[in-house]
């Protein structure tokens, strides 16, 4: 499990710089409207607390503060420095460093209370996570009842023949121009599809969402299920028991 974490670190660290360009490059800009996507899925209303996980360069944190015009708070943790920083940059950029909230922090090791948030997100980020099912669990936990875990993330398509198509690409063409632009000698866009060839499918990780405490667990397939977008909600403990007496 630290080996992970480590090479994972190392990884998004040497990267950072070009995440955001070769992000877009590398899925045709389709990444931008899977997070507006999950943002508008999330159940997200003015005045919600928003939690977005391993945000990297923060990308989905600003679609949430976008999406209510940047009158809300959203936190975005990472334990990547680098990427952090990009994020910190676009901040004082369009300066809105009052929006949102950049804090270095391990998704296994979340630095809140229990039940803070009424939205938990991450997008491309809980796969890289070195305890899938750890990471998740610690998501639930800050999320109050009632509120949503939202998870984007790529998927395996089930179509053989777009398969086929798409492995070709995502296998071969897609690390190779990914390993050249970004310059980097970790095999990053090698690691890319190795991850979300061994992370569990989306039924998969509907039950282990369940298995954490989440309940009305949807799946939003996106462009022949190459990327899911998975939403559970956390069990209103009061109603629950109001039931149960
Ligand atoms: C593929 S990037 C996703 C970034 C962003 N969410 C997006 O939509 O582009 C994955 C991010 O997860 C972070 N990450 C991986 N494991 C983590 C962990 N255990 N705790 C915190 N961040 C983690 C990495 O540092 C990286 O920034």
């Amino acid at each position: 499990m630290v080996d992970k974490q480590n090479y994972v670190h190392r990884i998004f660290s040497s990267i950072s710089k070009r995440y955001d360009f070769l992000n877009s490059l590398l899925s045709l800009t389709f990444d931008k409207s899977w997070r507006k996507f999950a943002v508008s899925v999330s159940g997200l209303k003015p005045g919600y607390r928003v939690l977005d996980v391993c945000t990297g360069t923060g990308e989905l944190a600003l679609a949430y503060a976008k999406a209510l015009f940047y009158k809300t708070c959203v936190i975005g943790t990472d334990f990547c420095h680098e990427m952090l920083t990009i994020f910190k940059h676009k901040l004082e950029v369009k300066q809105i460093e009052n929006v949102l909230i950049p804090v270095e922090a391990d998704t296994l090791f979340l630095p809140f209370k229990d039940n803070s948030f009424d939205i938990v997100s991450a997008a491309f980020g809980i796969r890289n996570v070195a305890d899938v099912q750890r990471g998740i669990r610690e998501m639930t936990r800050v999320v109050a009842p009632g509120g949503r875990v939202v998870i984007l993330e790529f998927t395996q398509p089930t179509n053989l023949i777009f398969r086929g198509v798409y492995y070709l690409y995502f296998t071969k063409i897609l690390p190779l121009i990914g390993n050249v632009i970004s310059q980097n000698q970790n095999d990053a866009y090698g690691y890319l599809p190795n991850s979300v060839m061994t992370f569990p499918d989306k039924n998969q990780l509907k039950e282990i969402m369940e298995e954490c405490g989440l309940r009305d667990v949807k799946v939003y397939l996106k462009i022949f299920g190459i990327v899911a977008i998975h939403v559970g909600r956390k069990v209103n403990l009061s109603n629950h028991l109001s039931f149960r007496f």
